[in-house]
């Protein structure tokens, strides 16, 4: 029955999805979960001319198998021209140059944090780091304070958490919702009224042909970057610390020479990224190795699939920082590529350049790890090191 096969929700999946992947990959490239009523695609040409095929995977079903929208409207659930007028105007804000001005600051946080775990003789590295970093960063792009991380991490923690099975989770995740909205909403009054240099500024003054952002969308656009901006980072740099970890001679290389570190970065995302797989559902009939799906069904992109194809990827399951790079999915593809891309490089350079040069011979403790439980993120609740 190979209902049972793949389930994103599935706890197994979260400790180790790879062995399913590649079964999926050989066995059942179009594969069908017809209790869960979802399809999935795990080959690297699949995924990448889906995820470019936004006519037909549309984004507006949602982004989970489950799908359903978002009370207010994110760009993440919309297709073109709707998704790319939204994009146009954010873009406006979020730049490269603001990005690349925040440099010192998370280089001087990750190097703070460092301190104080130091001090501490070890513990758990996602406290510790994998987590400040990235709500610190945003909460100060945004404008707010740092002391409000913690509720921003529990509201974006129960949003990527909702599972359909556990009706608790997804009540958590509308009231953590319902408290993020108000919050923004606060804030967005405010520099309405007294302007600061900080995104939520320059978002309410952005406009494209003379558009600006309504106060939904507004409010649209700071829930997701805050999901996508937290959520996400701090996988890449609690994933890739156990890479570096399982791999002491790809670590001595990046210590001995920091210029690797880009690349380093690229392939903890290869091979281990934070989002696993989103879905897209169809406006028209496709077919796939001579199998046909109906409009309407929901398909899931897996990237992380894509990401180990050996179709694609000599020896995709080695962590191998010096591999000919070829562009992977971790980021997805298309109109939807992720928009804090950069500002993830950056941050995940910044982190593990902390890492490997201040506690360069840290080690796993035994079940010290702890895999979170999300349908599209891959990361880890818990991960002791010590050194
Ligand atoms: C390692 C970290 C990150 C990963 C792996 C990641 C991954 C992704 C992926 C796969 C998508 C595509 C969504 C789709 O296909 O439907 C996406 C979109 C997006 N990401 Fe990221 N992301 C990361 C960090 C960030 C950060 C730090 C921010 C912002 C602060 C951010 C903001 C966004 C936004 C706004 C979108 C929506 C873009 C659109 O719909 O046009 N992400 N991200």
């Amino acid at each position: 029955m190979t209902s049972q096969l793949y389930d994103p929700y599935d706890h197994n999946i979260h400790t180790d999805p790879f062995p399913i992947y590649r079964e999926l990959r050989d066995r059942y490239p179009l594969y069908h979960n017809e209790d869960k009523k979802f399809w999935a695609l795990t080959r690297f040409d699949d995924v990448l001319n889906a995820a470019n095929d936004f006519e037909t995977f549309s984004s507006e079903g949602g982004i989970t198998i489950e799908g359903g929208g978002n009370q207010f409207p994110m760009m993440i659930l919309m297709d073109p021209p709707r998704h790319d007028r939204l994009r146009s105007i954010v873009s406006r804000a979020f730049t490269s140059r603001r990005v690349a001005e925040l440099e010192p600051r998370i280089r001087k946080l990750a190097d703070g944090l460092l301190d104080e775990f130091i001090s501490n003789g070890g513990g758990d590295l996602v406290d510790a780091l994998a987590s400040p970093i990235p709500s610190l960063v945003i909460a100060d792009m945004l404008g707010v304070p740092g002391e409000d991380r913690a509720k921003f991490r529990e509201w974006s923690d129960a949003a990527i958490r909702q599972d359909p099975n556990v009706p608790d989770t997804q009540r958590a995740g509308m009231v953590a919702a319902r408290a993020l909205y108000e919050y923004f909403g606060h804030v967005v009054e405010e520099r309405r009224k007294r302007p600061a240099d900080d995104l939520v500024t320059a978002l309410i003054h952005a406009e494209v042909d003379g558009e600006k952002l309504s106060q939904q969308e507004l409010l649209g656009f700071c829930f997701l970057l805050l999901v996508a901006g937290n959520e996400t980072t701090t996988n890449l740099i609690s994933n890739g610390a156990i890479a570096f970890a399982e791999n002491p001679d790809q670590r001595r290389a990046v210590r001995e020479d920091l210029s690797l570190l880009p690349k380093a970065v690229e392939e903890v995302l290869r091979f281990d990224g934070p989002v696993q797989g989103l879905a897209r559902t169809l406006t028209r009939e496709v077919e796939f190795y001579g199998q046909k799906v109906a409009v309407g069904e929901k398909i899931l992109l897996l990237y992380g699939a894509a990401n180990r194809d050996e179709r694609r990827f000599d020896e995709p399951d080695k962590f191998d920082i010096r591999r000919k790079q070829r562009s992977h999915l971790a980021f997805g593809q298309g109109r939807h590529f992720c928009l804090g891309a950069a500002l993830a490089r950056l941050e995940g350079q910044l982190a593990f350049e902390a890492l490997l040069t201040r506690i360069p011979d840290y080690e796993l403790v035994s079940g010290g790890r702890e895999y979170l439980h999300s349908g599209p993120i891959r990361g880890l609740d818990k991960l002791l090191i010590e050194f």
